[in-house]
């Protein structure tokens, strides 16, 4: 199945939620703030933030926090994501991390994810973004 297209007013409205989730990161130590937005197939929007720690390599990056958010409210208890949006506070490229597409993709095979690219915010589907993605047979 490929992904679903976003239209415009969906696009902007996941990059808003994304953009309000961004206040709360909590990032002392990298100064670099991060929000995302996610969207089910159900048509729920959950938000997530950067928490990190002293010990750096606990940080949990803002496309996991969210996920972990939608994972344990959403209404279907099958977590399918449709979209996720990530911004930052510096507006510089950000694509989500491997760690997170792994992440992504378990929930969302089809996901399109919208991240601030050179110029411009870019839509990506997450097979193009982690191809061979693993997965458990
Ligand atoms: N970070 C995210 O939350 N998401 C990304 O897509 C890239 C990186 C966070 C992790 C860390 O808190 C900070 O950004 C710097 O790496």
């Amino acid at each position: 199945m490929p992904p679903k297209q976003l239209s415009p007013h969906e696009r902007e409205s996941l990059l808003s939620v994304a953009r309000q989730a961004l206040k709360r990161a909590y990032a002392p130590y990298s100064n670099f703030h991060v929000g995302t937005a996610v969207l089910t197939e159900q048509g729920e929007v959950f938000s997530g933030c950067n928490v990190e720690n002293a010990s750096y390599g606990l940080t949990i990056c803002a496309e996991r926090s969210a996920i972990v958010t939608a994972v344990q409210q959403a209404a279907s208890a099958k977590l399918a994501i449709r979209a996720v949006a990530v911004v930052n506070g510096n507006e510089v490229p950000c694509s989500p991390c491997g760690a997170c597409r792994q992440v992504i993709f378990e929930f969302g095979e089809n996901a399109i994810v919208i991240f601030k690219g050179q110029k411009d915010y870019l839509e990506m589907s997450i097979q193009d973004l982690l191809p061979e993605s693993f997965r458990l047979f």
